[in-house]
């Protein structure tokens, strides 16, 4: 796999709902390390796995977005368990080429998953790490950010993107 694999709107993969992992095998594996690779190539700080075309329930993230040093954690079956608080985010998305909206999305959730062996993991977290897993989630069940957003900025993305296919 290699960053032109990933997939862009309006490919239906995208809008696709993925299927729970019911085995964490060497398969897995392989998709969560190709899945990393092709996040920090893009770069970009979160991936699911219907972006590369894969319909499983696997994402991938850097635990500390903001800082240089990578510390990349993989969850299978992710979902989450609590949320709280509101807050507006300028997003952007690898599968939404040239394009950020703002957001509403809880400031703060619990997610729950397996890791890249197959043990439990909880992660905690705010702000833009919050807001990335929530986005990342939601592509697992086949809703993208734009889907978030008012009709009247979704339609003018449309435009956008029309006028950008015309000049191919
Ligand atoms: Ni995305």
């Amino acid at each position: 796999m290699n960053q032109k694999e990933i997939h862009t709107y309006p490919d239906p993969v995208l809008k696709a709902r993925a299927e729970v992992v019911t085995e964490i095998d060497a398969e897995i594996q392989a998709l969560i390390d190709a899945m990393t690779e092709i996040m920090y190539s893009a770069p970009g700080i979160g991936l699911a796995a219907n972006q590369v075309g894969v319909l499983k329930r696997v994402i991938v993230f850097d635990r500390t977005p903001k800082d240089r040093e990578r510390d990349p954690v993989a969850l299978i079956n992710p979902e989450i368990v609590l949320s709280e608080d509101e807050i507006k985010w300028e997003e952007a998305c690898l599968s939404v080429p040239d394009f950020t909206a703002e957001v509403v999305r809880n400031g703060r959730v619990k997610v729950r998953g397996i890791d890249r062996e197959g043990n439990p993991l909880d992660i905690e977290a705010e702000d833009l790490l919050g807001v990335c897993l929530q986005h990342e989630i939601d592509h697992l069940d086949g809703i993208l950010f734009i889907d978030r957003i008012s009709t009247l900025k979704r339609a003018l993305y449309k435009k956008k993107l029309k006028k950008k296919l015309k000049g191919k």
